[in-house]
């Protein structure tokens, strides 16, 4: 078996419990633990400067952990610059928010190079590279320029957006040329491995074929463009699903999940659990609940809304600007219909254990999930996980979210349309019982069939069966 050597910005920290939110980290730790392999990639500190030596090596099970720490300039131009303050708003269909500056682009290339040469001494000639996500799209091509001819994939853990969008880039050629280094590039959805096609075939020039049919949902192209030939396939990304249904079982006996149903009283829960982005719809989701209480009064101080929404990305000005928001949005609602003995909203700015979570989606009758656009959200997946097969409860889910293709029998709104996201709210509170298991067992047999560990061998061993770019 050859050795997985995995990279990514975001590495989850070696310690039990002090994982971070962010599917990326919680999506790979889980995939990686059982199999094993090398991580690699930056370890949350900020250095003096970039000359840092080899980097740390951290041994955790079957896990070896390879991170380094990165300069403040660096830092700056690479993940609060390029990646997050480009990239990320770009990829996720916001050109309003999208910055574009020279400066941050060579610091995100720099960056992947000096990534790239810490790497390379570790790695062996039967190795798999497996890169995740847009701050990385370059690492492949910085390998290759070192003469490295391993088998190398990547897997886009954001949407990619469509190539009218992608061109407002400039330099977008170049970003895309990068990513046809890769002998395997991987999608969240199908609607994502059309928008890069497109571009392959009408920005590009390229060619376009379409792979023999695999199962619905994880198709594939090859394409031939800028001199090189790439496997691009969809492989929609998941959840530890029994680890999710255990986790949710145990959580019922824990002293927070009790507290938490006594804070309760009896009155019905709707819980939305994101990272403070703007990518996550928070606003319209607060005016969503607010539409709730206006249009049907009954629900007043019979419902609860809890928003877990940890910050992230905090030296990013968008970042800042909706933490702003949503604190004056929270405060008016709250404000406008809370009782001595109701708060309408409660916005925790803090994060919790995936623990904690299965308590708390367990204990709630809706699952709120309303992006305006994400890469998957693999907080849709374990709400249905940890339900009560007996009661359930129900998933109110984004048409932009890539999830709401697999989990088509959650209650899929428009984001935007905020009154019939609240007609939505209402129908799941009133949703008869024999209904609301039907659309459970439906979501579940999709997340049982199609677990990480699924999802991570269907993608290595599609890397395997590659043959190398050289
Ligand atoms: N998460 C967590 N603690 C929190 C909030 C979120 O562990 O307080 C986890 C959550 O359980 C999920 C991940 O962070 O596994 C978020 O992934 P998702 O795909 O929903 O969104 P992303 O943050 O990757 O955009
Ligand atoms: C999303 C991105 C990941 C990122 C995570 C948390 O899931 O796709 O790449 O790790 O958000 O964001 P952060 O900037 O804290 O790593």
């Amino acid at each position: 078996m050859s050795r997985l050597v995995v990279v990514s910005n975001r590495v989850a920290p070696a310690e039990e419990g002090k994982q971070q939110a962010g599917g990326l980290a919680v999506a790979i730790l889980e995939a990686l633990k059982s199999r094993g392999g090398i991580w690699f990639g930056w370890n949350g500190t900020t250095t003096e400067n970039t000359e840092s030596g080899p980097p740390d090596i951290n041994q955790v099970g079957r896990l070896t952990y390879a991170t380094m720490g990165l300069s403040k300039r660096d830092l700056d131009e690479y993940y609060n610059g390029f990646a997050n303050s480009t990239l990320w708003p770009l990829f996720h269909f916001r050109l309003d928010l999208a910055s574009f500056s020279g400066r941050t682009y060579a610091g995100y290339q720099r960056v992947n190079g000096l990534f790239a040469s810490r790497l390379a001494p570790l790695l062996e000639p039967d190795d798999l590279v497996w890169v995740h996500d847009y701050h990385l799209i370059p690492f492949a091509e910085q390998l290759r320029t070192m003469g490295l001819s391993q088998r190398m994939g990547f897997f886009l853990h954001t949407p990619f957006p469509a190539p009218e969008i992608l061109v407002a880039l400039p330099g977008h050629e170049s970003i895309v040329r990068n990513l046809c280094a890769y002998d395997l590039v991987g999608f969240q959805t199908e609607a994502d491995l059309r928008c890069f096609a497109n571009y392959i075939r009408y920005e590009a020039g390229g060619l376009v074929e379409e792979l023999e049919e695999g199962p619905p949902g994880w198709s594939g192209v090859r394409v031939h463009a800028f001199g090189r030939t790439a496997i691009a396939r969809a492989f929609p990304i998941s959840i530890e699903t029994q680890t999710m249904i255990d986790l949710a079982t145990q959580a019922a006996d824990m002293a927070q999940t009790q507290r938490l149903r006594d804070s309760l009283g009896g009155r019905a829960l709707i819980i939305g659990v994101d990272r403070l982005d703007y990518s996550k719809g928070l606003p319209q989701r607060f005016e969503a609940f607010q539409a709730l209480l206006d249009a049907y009064p009954g629900n007043r101080g019979q419902v609860s809304f809890m928003q877990v929404a940890p910050p992230s990305r905090t030296d990013v000005a968008e970042y800042q600007a909706i933490r702003r928001e949503l604190e004056t949005l929270a405060g008016h609602i709250n404000g406008r219909f809370a009782e001595f003995d109701w708060v309408p909203i409660r916005y925790l700015n803090k994060s919790f254990s995936r623990k904690s979570l299965a308590g708390f989606y367990r204990n709630a009758r809706i699952g709120l999930v309303t992006p305006l656009r994400d890469g998957m959200n693999l907080v849709a997946k374990e709400y249905v996980a940890c339900q009560n097969p007996e009661d359930p409860g129900v998933l109110v889910l984004s048409r932009f979210a890539g999830a709401a293709k697999e989990l088509d029998a959650a209650l899929i709104v428009n984001p935007y349309d905020i009154r019939a996201v609240a007609e939505n709210l209402q129908r799941a509170l009133t949703m008869p019982l024999a209904e609301r298991r039907e659309r459970f067992e439906s979501m579940m047999k999709v997340i049982v069939a199609n677990d990480i560990t699924h999802w991570r061998e269907v993608y290595v061993d599609t890397l395997y069966g590659l043959g190398s770019a050289d």
